[in-house]
């Protein structure tokens, strides 16, 4: 549940690697309120992984299932959650989160981004090309939507534990 002197969710957003889900847990950490992670929240209520639907029924399915699964988790008013990368690109989904939540991007350089998607790829959008390249095209892509985050934190740097308490700083 959402922390005492925080009235809204927390709501993650940024590129695949970042490190949302880990940020988010350790920020949920400290605040001692919940975190949930929307791409897992897709995976339960559809009853398959991301990549099966992607495969199955193509990305803008999945997008608007994301909608829908984020409208309730913020409803739920869940503390901390974690969108997938492409949550925040999508119009309705991005006024969802920035009327109900705080939005924070968690930013981060293309290098350690490449870095950590190497080390599990189970993203779809990362499997057809070099991931590098996908990665700086979605960067640029998607910077003027993440851009209208109120809060922006970089993770590159320093333990995630870092990050979720630079967070704290950002929103008390
Ligand atoms: C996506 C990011 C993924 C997942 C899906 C699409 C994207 O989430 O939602 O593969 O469009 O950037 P993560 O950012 O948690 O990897």
């Amino acid at each position: 549940a959402i922390a005492g002197r925080i009235d809204r969710p927390i709501v993650l957003v940024g590129l695949m690697g970042a490190g949302k889900s880990t940020v988010g847990r350790r920020l949920a950490t400290l605040l001692r309120s919940d975190f949930i992670d929307a791409d897992d929240a897709v995976e339960e209520a559809a009853q398959l992984s991301i990549s099966e639907i992607f495969s199955a029924y193509g990305e803008e399915h999945f997008r608007d299932g994301e909608r829908r699964v984020i409208a309730r988790l913020m409803e739920e008013r869940h503390g901390v959650i974690a969108t997938g990368g492409g949550a925040f690109i999508n119009e309705q989904t991005r006024q969802l989160i920035l009327s109900n939540g705080i939005a924070v991007w968690i930013d981060c350089d293309i290098a350690t981004l490449v870095e950590r998607t190497s080390r599990r790829n189970t993203r779809p959008l990362l499997k057809d090309g070099d991931p590098e390249e996908i990665l700086t095209r979605l960067y640029r892509e998607r910077e003027p939507f993440y851009s209208q985050a109120p809060i922006r934190v970089r993770s590159e740097q320093g333990p995630h534990l870092d990050t979720a308490n630079r967070i704290l700083e950002a929103i008390d």
